[in-house]
């Protein structure tokens, strides 16, 4: 095998998968092949595949790596549905550090997807409208038959999605406050951490785990201590990813750096 493909495998007693690569895009390639073996399944008993997916810097080695699937291998996305975990509040669609921006430039606008199966929070609604715009996303993902998986990256405050530090299991979609490190950030996106927003709508710590496969993603030193904590804590709404300890469907795929700081 090539220095390249190696990867580390550790299985930890809480039955956890947790794949270590030196080469992040190796993880990343290895995350899409996963996401295009649900959709392919999907295509070939006629269904849809119904996708949760997420933004920040992490995981644009994966969608680069489906864009590549669908130009130079055919992987079509006719057939797939997508949620996003969150969006800002409040934001502007064409602003350029909303999600749905992110989105568009990294994935949807490079393949064949039907934009009407789209979905991510609305960063627009007044504040009275937010509940029930929250309770239809929740309504929508049971309609399509539930997340067939979630992607995940994690904040340095332990958040998924915006859980942040006190986001509770049984929490649903919804408006959140954003934590002050995670603002800090995100501050070199938005020209000052005084122009983040305070707040963004995002899927629950349930929403997540409710999904049939969890995907949660850290590239790079900078996660290595809350990958530590998210992974070998105790389970406590104080660092939310550690909420996903408690299922037997999460493969946790890290590279060397951020994998640094577990427990051999
Ligand atoms: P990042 O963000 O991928 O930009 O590090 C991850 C997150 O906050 O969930």
């Amino acid at each position: 095998m090539s220095e390249l493909l190696k990867t580390q495998e550790i299985i930890y007693s809480k039955g956890n998968a947790i794949k270590v690569y030196t080469d992040k895009d190796i993880a990343s390639a290895y995350v899409a092949e996963r996401i295009a073996k649900i959709i392919k399944g999907k295509q070939s008993t006629g269904e849809r595949a119904v996708i949760g997916l997420a933004t920040g810097s992490t995981p644009k080695g994966v969608y680069k790596e489906l864009v590549r699937l669908h130009k130079d291998e055919g992987l079509s996305f006719r057939n797939v549905s997508t949620f996003n975990l969150d969006e800002y509040y409040p934001i502007l669609p064409i602003d350029d550090q909303s999600y749905v921006s992110f989105m568009k430039n990294n994935l949807f606008n490079h393949i064949d997807i039907d934009s009407d199966y789209v979905h991510i929070p609305d960063g627009t609604l007044s504040i009275e409208g937010i509940q029930a715009y929250c309770d239809l996303y929740e309504q929508k993902i049971v309609d399509f038959g539930g997340l067939d998986i979630q992607l995940l990256g994690i904040g340095r405050t332990g958040h998924i999605g915006f859980n942040e530090p006190g986001a509770v299991s049984d929490s649903r979609t919804r408006l959140v406050t954003l934590n002050d490190i995670t603002r800090e950030d995100a501050k070199d996106d938005f020209g000052g951490k005084e122009k983040v927003p305070t707040q963004a709508i995002t899927m629950g710590v349930q929403t997540i785990t409710q999904a049939k496969e969890v995907i949660l993603m850290a590239l790079s030193s900078r996660k290595a201590e809350i990958i530590k904590k998210a992974l070998e804590g105790e389970v406590s709404a104080d660092i939310p990813a550690t909420f996903l300890q408690r299922l037997s469907n999460v493969e946790y795929i890290l590279d060397s750096e951020a994998a640094s700081l577990l427990s051999k």
